[in-house]
């Protein structure tokens, strides 16, 4: 089936500048995005990929434009209705893993369940299955320092998972890695696409992940296109 999970419409993003001219980053775009899809999003340093994916998922806003998620504008959320939103339907993965150094592994897959209201005892046996999904059931307990970057790397793509969001958002989620840990993360994203059907958009400079992709788009001074 073709469902339209995220759906952009006439998205502009300026930043203002220190000589009080506005630096447009994104000049009025529009694309979609099917559900079940991955969708890779290349462009030059500073193009804007970074900038895209935090609007999609709600963590900036635009100056003008919608953004559909399954039909609803989510730029009309407030601010806790566009928490409750990526909290539930949006899993990030960033270039630097960003993972919380005092906490172990495990902890910091339940964290995102934890800030859902589910109690660290609930949250368990999901991390168990999140760990065992990225293949460091053996690492539960090791804190990030203690993990390769690859390991760390994995344990923050089980973390995205944790809420079991429809849509995972990679900015270069490979970027910091050798090629022997980039393929282990595309082989995943693979996996999980296949396994849960979950959309991924992901920002990347890697040509091996263009291997992996539906769909890839191009942002070029300001403007998106298919490539
Ligand atoms: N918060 C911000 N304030 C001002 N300028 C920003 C901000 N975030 C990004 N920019 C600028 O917007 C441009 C696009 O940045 P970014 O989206 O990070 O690019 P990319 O991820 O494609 O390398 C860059 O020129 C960057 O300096
Ligand atoms: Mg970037």
């Amino acid at each position: 089936m073709h469902e339209v999970i995220l759906r952009v419409e006439n998205l502009s993003k300026s930043f203002a500048t220190t000589t009080g001219i506005d630096l447009k980053i994104l000049k009025s775009i529009s694309t979609e995005f099917v559900k079940g899809k991955i969708t890779m999003i290349v462009g030059a340093s500073g193009a804007g990929k970074s900038t895209f994916l935090h609007l999609l998922g709600g963590l900036d806003r635009p100056n003008d434009g919608k953004i559909f998620f399954k039909g609803e504008n989510i730029l009309d959320y407030s601010e806790s209705q566009m928490t409750f939103f990526r909290n539930n339907n949006i899993g990030f993965v960033f270039q630097f893993h960003h993972l919380l150094p005092e906490f172990t592994a495990a902890e910091n897959i339940a964290i995102p369940q934890m800030i859902n209201g589910i109690s660290l005892k609930n949250t368990s046996q999901r991390v168990m299955n999140l760990l065992e999904e990225v293949g460091l059931k053996d690492r539960k307990n090791h804190k990030p320092a203690e993990l390769s970057g690859g390991e760390q790397q994995r344990i923050a793509v089980a973390r995205a998972l944790a809420n079991n969001p429809q849509v995972i958002l990679a900015d270069e989620p490979t970027g910091n890695l050798d090629s022997v840990n980039s393929q282990i993360i595309s082989n995943l994203i693979v996996q999980l696409n296949q396994k849960y059907g979950t959309t991924f958009i992901i920002a990347t400079h890697n040509k091996e992940l263009l291997n992996i992709a539906d769909q890839v788009l191009e942002i070029k001074d300001g403007m998106i296109n298919s490539k």
